[in-house]
């Protein structure tokens, strides 16, 4: 099956390849190409070398890992360092996410059934309601939740103490996070996208795992189109296959990687349709900017949170976009990516 793009919106985007949220079909495949050890993931080295270190130190003291923050764009790797984590530390990881989780009860019990130093990974955290939320204050400050027993006047409130744990949470959205709860994390780490050349080593690493031949070139014309996300270079180096299967002769060479991308609609940058039509949105209709973020998103139908979250992070990494005070800029860079003359 090939994901081709379908216009915008929310339906377009699920049909996006470079979809940086996880698709279904991907889950099981995405298990064996994820690494286990801290030695075995690239890039992220300020993240790795520090790890490394409170790693150690709470092993050596018998303590549990301090609670963790990972933010940054989706598909970096958030998920992955919470299981490697788990592992070298060599205790159970527990996972949910902020969605899942609506009542304090629920994050009550799930608390409770940690044994001590367990990693409890919450994904999307940003997302817990407000009384859940309340719950782990104590928790993570004190290891301890305070329960209500009884209704009305005899009612009073119990302290149960939790075994030491770790909390990871991660978020692509650090933004709406609430400082309370921030600031609880011992340990907070941006994570970056990836450089090309690390993107070629995670490539040529799947590549052997999925039994995939590749060569050189194919590998770094892949890793260079793949938006700085190991998600989607897994992917798209899956679809080149199917590509270079049928029609090829199997080998993933330069070639055949730039016939198929270009057939997807990712660009020698790694931009898709989408990006360009953010760009070209600026460029075209709002004279290259500066244009509100919320305009811009009404503009190509998306909402202002993936917008910013999803799209942004990538165009203005590599120079496509700025942001300013009165809104979003397209840059010569972008002009000239797409195309389009600069106005006098
Ligand atoms: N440093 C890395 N080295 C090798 N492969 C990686 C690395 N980081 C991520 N991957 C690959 O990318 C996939 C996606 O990573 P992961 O699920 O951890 O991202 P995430 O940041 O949790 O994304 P989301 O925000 O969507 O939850 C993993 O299954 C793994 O195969
Ligand atoms: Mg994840």
């Amino acid at each position: 099956m090939v994901r081709v793009q379908k216009g915008t919106g929310l339906n377009g985007m699920k049909n996006r390849i470079i979809e940086t949220a996880l698709i279904e079909e991907e889950s099981k495949t995405e298990v064996s190409l994820r690494p286990q050890k801290l030695s075995e993931y690239i890039g992220q080295e300020k993240a790795k070398e520090s790890l490394t270190i409170y790693m150690e130190a709470a092993k050596e003291r018998n303590d549990a890992l301090d609670h963790v923050l990972f933010y940054g764009p989706p598909g970096l790797g958030k998920t992955t360092l919470a299981g490697i984590i788990a592992n070298e530390m060599g205790v159970h990881l527990k996972i949910t996410s902020g969605p899942a989780i609506e009542k304090p009860g629920e994050m009550a019990a799930i608390l409770n059934n940690l044994q001590a130093g367990d990693v409890l990974f919450i994904d999307e955290i940003h997302r817990l309601n407000r009384q859940v939320e309340e719950v782990l204050y104590p928790a993570m400050e004190d290891f301890a939740i305070d329960i209500m027993i009884g209704k009305g006047p005899t009612a009073r409130s119990v302290r149960l103490t939790l075994p030491e744990f770790t909390l990871v949470g991660a978020t692509t959205r650090a933004g709406l996070l609430s400082a309370p709860l921030r600031d609880r994390f011992g340990v907070i780490h941006h994570l970056e996208f990836y450089t090309v050349d690390e993107l070629k080593v995670i490539i040529l690493h799947s590549a052997r795992i999925l039994g995939v031949e590749i060569d050189e070139t194919g590998a770094v014309e892949l890793a260079k189109r793949s938006r700085g996300t190991p998600r989607l270079a897994n992917r798209i180096l899956k679809r080149v296959r199917d590509y270079a299967q049928v029609r090829y002769n199997g080998i993933i060479t330069k070639e055949v990687a730039d016939q198929v991308l270009d057939l997807l609609g990712v660009d020698k940058m790694g931009l898709d349709q989408i990006d360009r039509n953010i760009l070209n949105t600026i460029i075209l209709k709002f004279r290259g900017g500066p244009v509100g973020l919320e305009t811009l998103a009404a503009s190509i139908g998306e909402d202002s949170g993936t917008l910013e979250d999803v799209y942004e992070p990538y165009l203005l990494k590599n120079g496509f976009l700025n942001r300013t005070p009165k809104g979003r800029m397209a840059t010569e860079d972008a002009y000239h990516h797409l195309g389009i003359e600069i106005p006098g």
